[in-house]
């Protein structure tokens, strides 16, 4: 049965692709949920060597060699774990899941203090801004982009979500007065020894400081870092009150207070879009933008650059302009197009997406115009239009301003929009507007369907050329960044 109203959107070709993507969705999401698990300890099966707790990069020993713990990536793929957890507690992987929390806590607590080339806890914290360890949480001494300043803020988010989320479904532990599992995560005693407080001291201490970027390339300061940071800082505001650490309470809000005013700074006017690094030399579009809108802000919520503000979907819509024309494969016929199908998405249709116009790494080292699409950026836009497109079903209006304005007209090419103009449920634009960001994403995500291999694995890279995958395999947030796409998706769908 046709479930679009919209006059063209219901032909029998449109209706046989969308559940084609249903039923791959619906197989891929599974087997990357199974992948994701078996690169995290304990029960990994890809990482039997890995201390329990760690989350490697991918299992690929050489060519690349990514056979270490990220605190970047272990963190953003925890959080995906506790969501996984907190949708099914009672699924099959959810002991499992529990335990892996359990241990990740655990490790996070012991790699915090291990002295390494960024430097040691004791010395003002500056250790924890050490982006790699060994997977026995040993330290990793050659050289590195270091240190990286996003990762005590994402350790600190998904620590802080554990909490939540371990408290609602464990109500009876919590109030027994277990203390000292919660003392380990969050105690006002200082200096902070408790891990979660550690990060925050981090963060809320050095997140004027420049450092290198979530892809380790070059030094400043950058909208992923400062998202993630300013969010941790929000949240940590609020774990501190509850903890009657009023004085840190105060403090952690006043850094946020800070960082919110500081933040329109990434926004170039002239551009029209988001800078990722301040005064780089780089045009700054980068899919750093995007996940700084998706892991730095809360589902639904008003805060600074959400993934449905105006300046984030402008800056999306010129990071895909970009990658359309620059990779090949992104202008050659794809397995999932359809001649008859009459729903142009024009210029938000899907495409590979990679990290950054500049880009010189392929996966394997670096070359000239090296750059390649990327799974986990990919998703990233799919999960970044659902979110658009449950914010609007959320607000129940759209408000076109100046800003936004580029990008609803791209999105909506047969509306004339008026600027200033607000438009409700049940009228066309709006109706038109949730129908089309949905069609959008399902667009960027048979991207992904159309490069991922037989067996279903995810790989860093897909080639720019002849599509195929490349770079590190089985990459843990290349699977993590998919499942949260779907689980985007199946919120509107
Ligand atoms: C490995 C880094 O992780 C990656 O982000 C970078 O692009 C390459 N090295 C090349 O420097
Ligand atoms: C390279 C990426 O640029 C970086 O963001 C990531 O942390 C590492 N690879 C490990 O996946």
């Amino acid at each position: 049965m046709c479930r679009h109203y919209i006059a063209g959107l219901c032909t029998p070709d449109h209706e046989r692709r969308r559940s084609d993507l249903d039923l791959w969705i619906e197989e891929e999401e599974k087997s990357a949920v199974l992948s994701l698990l078996a690169n995290v300890a304990p029960g990994g099966h890809k990482v039997p060597d890995a201390a329990p707790g760690s989350v490697i990069a991918s299992p690929s020993k050489v060519h690349p060699n990514y056979y270490y713990q990220w605190v970047r990536d272990a963190a953003i793929t925890v959080a995906t774990i506790i969501h996984l957890y907190d949708d099914d507690p009672a699924g099959d992987e959810a002991g499992q899941m529990l335990e892996i929390l359990d241990a990740y806590n655990k490790i996070s607590h012991t790699i915090q203090h291990v002295d390494n080339p960024s430097g040691s806890f004791e010395d003002k914290l500056s250790g924890l801004g050490e982006p790699k360890f060994h997977v026995d949480g040993t330290a990793f001494t050659g050289n590195w982009g270091r240190p990286q300043r996003d990762g005590p803020a994402l350790r600190a988010l998904s620590l802080m979500l554990y909490m939540k989320v371990y408290n609602e479904t464990h109500p009876i532990s919590w109030s027994e007065g277990d203390g000292s599992w919660f003392d380990d995560l969050y105690d006002p005693d200082m200096p902070a020894n408790s891990t979660i407080k550690a990060d925050l001291e981090y963060v809320s201490h050095h997140w004027r400081e420049s450092g290198f970027d979530l892809w380790e390339e070059v030094q400043g300061l950058h909208f992923f870092t400062a998202m993630v940071q300013l969010k941790a800082l929000r949240e940590g505001a609020k774990l501190a009150t509850l903890f009657e650490d009023h004085g840190a309470a105060k403090w952690y809000q006043a850094q946020a207070d800070e960082m919110t005013d500081f933040m329109p700074t990434f926004w170039n006017q002239d551009k029209g879009h988001l800078e990722e690094t301040l005064n780089s030399g780089r045009s700054g579009l980068d899919c750093g933008l995007l996940l700084g809108a998706i892991h730095g802000t809360t589902v639904n919520s008003s805060d600074i650059f959400a993934p449905y503000s105006d300046e984030v979907l402008v800056s999306l819509l010129a990071l895909v302009r970009d990658q359309r024309d620059r990779f090949p494969i992104n202008s050659a016929p794809s397995p999932s197009d359809d001649e008859d199908d009459n729903v142009d998405l024009a210029e938000l249709s899907g495409v590979g997406v990679g990290r950054y116009p500049e880009d010189v790494y392929d996966g394997y080292g670096t070359k000239p115009a090296g750059g390649n699409p990327w799974f986990l950026c990919t998703s990233s836009v799919a999960e970044i239009l659902f979110r658009t497109a449950e914010q609007l079903s959320f607000r129940r209006s759209l408000l076109v301003t100046d800003r936004g304005l580029p990008f609803w007209s791209v999105l909506l090419p047969s509306h004339k929009l008026r600027v200033g103009k607000t438009y409700d449920v049940g009228s066309s634009v709006f109706d038109e507007a949730v129908e089309r960001l949905k069609l959008a994403g399902d667009s960027f995500l048979t991207v992904v369907k159309d490069h991922t291999d037989a067996e279903g694995s995810l790989s860093e890279q897909f080639d720019r050329v002849n599509g195929f995958e490349r770079g590190a395999t089985d990459l843990t947030w290349s699977y993590g960044a998919f499942i949260q796409a779907v689980r985007a998706r199946r919120r509107v769908m």
